[in-house]
């Protein structure tokens, strides 16, 4: 793998309505990240992305894009914009953006222009069938966010329209050439402003199965299919993939990190290798662990034995192929110490080893606002109180299946995208510190505890712990190690102990947690006649000596082995 300027930073996802809002209107927007740069900077980020901020009817919250070429009112204007980037520039931060280009918005002209004329142009930017009422649907793919993936297209009873997604999402069609022009120009007007590169969302979609008029088996009850499984058997999103990085994001070196669900290993150069088409992918495996084709009602909670198994199985077949993004959580996640962590040993220490055991991986750690606090889910009081459609309509499938409203909300606040969208929590004070005025979801309740102010500066806290690891990251005496080195599990069959070592030509790192309640001993033969000097240390007396290392319940640990 050739080395890249980007993998040994640190990246930080921010989801602007609920970052920071600077005019009391109760939505984060960009001069509110603009005036929290220096903070990014201090806690050592390199890298912000930023989850979309273009004009959008927010149906999905911005992933339903109206206008590529400018800033919604809601988040502020292009100018704005503009200074986020010069300002980043100055304090090293390379700022990312979303690259939504799966779908646009139902409001978005090339769509009104469709419905205008379904046969002009405009019709062949987006998938058009014809239909007529009492006909089956042209195929029976299930939307993301619940129903089939056919709408009547607006002012025309004969013809229905694709989405994957919502609704107000109608997906492009990318097999058509001038559809694809019109996207690589915006890409590069963008980059020419100085943007540093994108996270491009749902990017595998573009690629259909075709003709779009075939089913596939049902996976529930309501006869539809998920498109995942359409997925499966599309071929030539990699040709697409690099014609659209051929002419953007090669001649600019930007840097792409792509939302890939599913990669397969063989796969895995075309998208990460030294020619692939994008920079990073996330690895997503963790956030599928115990998923149901049901639905969340049917989920059960992750045991830290499959989480670390998932990670390891992911960090192996990466080897050195490429460079991937190490998460526990987005935007589109309910929060990471919520899930990961079993439910009682939600700690402060309980948190820090689980960001330690994420953060050292090989890969780049990526940072979700909030993460650097130990945010978690949100006990939201009622269903109302739930802004995100893909919750409401999990919570529908619950009331369906039988559950009472009370089991039903308590399914979807375990799992709601909304829990990652919650202001962030600045202070102590009204909303969190977030806005003076009405917050556009609600702040949760853990802002008296859980908050910047009393964390930033202070010895012990999350916020800190996370600042020395990217200290350490960047510290040129393990920098090649942390950066580099070959990831390599140990201790593999003990149950509840994560550990790994990151073998670099300096030295190896060992890296250890123990997610037991209670304290462990375990031995690790090579360490007899080594000197292990602690790194990092969440918390209590942790010892190694002899080949034996002695944790206490909840400790997590990163050695220097020579
Ligand atoms: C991605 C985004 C998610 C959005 C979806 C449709 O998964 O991360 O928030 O709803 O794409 O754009
Ligand atoms: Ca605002």
């Amino acid at each position: 793998m050739k080395k890249q300027w980007w993998h040994g930073k640190t990246a930080y996802q921010i989801y602007p309505k609920s970052f920071y809002d600077s005019n009391g209107d109760g939505i984060g927007d960009i001069p509110g990240i603009i005036s929290k740069l220096d903070e990014l900077q201090e806690l050592g980020i390199e890298i912000l992305w930023l989850s979309p901020v273009y004009c959008s009817p927010m149906a999905d919250q911005g992933y339903d894009i109206s206008d590529y070429y400018n800033i919604d009112p809601r988040f502020g204007t292009l100018e704005d914009m503009d200074r986020l980037i010069a300002e980043g520039k100055k304090r090293g931060i390379s700022i990312v953006m979303d690259l939504v280009v799966n779908h646009c918005s139902d409001e978005h002209e090339w769509f009104k222009k469709a419905c205008e004329d379904p046969y002009g142009p405009y019709g062949q930017f987006f998938h058009i069938l014809p239909w007529h009422e009492g006909e089956k649907l042209p195929n029976n793919w299930r939307s993301y966010f619940g129903g089939s993936v056919w709408d009547k297209l607006p002012g025309h009873d004969d013809l229905v329209y694709l989405h994957l997604f919502h609704k107000k999402q109608p997906d492009l069609n990318w097999e058509n050439p001038a559809l694809r022009e019109e996207i690589y120009k915006m890409i590069n007007w963008w980059l020419d402003r100085g943007l540093a590169g994108f996270r491009i969302d749902a990017i595998i979609n573009i690629k259909k199965t075709t003709p779009l008029t075939i089913d596939y088996p049902a996976d529930r009850a309501d006869g539809l299919c998920s498109p995942g499984r359409m997925l499966q058997d599309a071929v030539g999103v990699v040709d697409l993939l690099n014609e659209m990085a051929d002419r953007t994001f090669r001649k600019h070196q930007a840097f792409t990190i792509a939302e890939l669900f599913n990669w397969r290993k063989e796969d895995l150069a075309s998208y990460i290798g030294d020619e692939g088409c994008f920079s990073s992918i996330f690895d997503f495996a963790e956030t599928v662990i115990n998923a149901s084709p049901n639905g969340w009602y049917d989920q059960k909670p992750v045991e830290p034995e499959q989480y670390k198994q998932t990670v390891f199985d992911v960090q192996k077949s990466v080897g050195d192929v490429g460079y991937m993004a190490n998460i526990i959580e987005n935007h589109d996640e309910s929060r990471g110490v919520s899930r990961y962590i079993p439910e009682g040993e939600r700690s402060t220490e309980a948190k820090k080893m689980l960001g330690g055991l994420s953060f050292m991986l090989r890969g780049l750690p990526f940072l979700y606002q909030g993460q650097e606090l130990g945010m978690e889910n949100c006990a939201f009081p009622s269903i109302e109180a739930i802004d995100d459609v893909s919750s409401r309509d999990e919570y529908q499938r619950c009331l369906k299946v039988g559950l009472n409203e009370e089991e039903a909300l308590k399914v979807v606040s375990h799992y709601s995208r909304d829990n990652g969208r919650t202001p962030f929590q600045w202070n102590d004070e009204k909303n969190g510190g977030f806005t003076t005025g009405t917050p556009w979801l609600m702040v949760n309740p853990q802002y008296k505890e859980i908050n910047a102010a009393s964390q930033i500066g202070k010895e012990g806290s999350i916020y800190e712990f996370y600042k020395s690891m990217i200290a350490l990251r960047r510290d040129d005496r393990y920098e090649d190690t942390i950066v580099y080195g070959v990831t390599e599990p140990v201790l593999e069959d003990q149950k509840d102990i994560m550990a790994y070592f990151r073998r670099g030509e300096k030295q190896d790192i060992l890296v250890i947690g123990n997610f037991r309640d209670e304290a462990a001993e375990v031995e690790i033969p090579e360490l007899k006649g080594k000197t292990c000097q602690v790194l990092l240390n969440n918390g209590g007396t942790c010892m190694a000596v002899d080949g034996k290392v002695k944790l206490e319940a909840l400790q997590g640990v990163v050695f220097e082995v020579k």
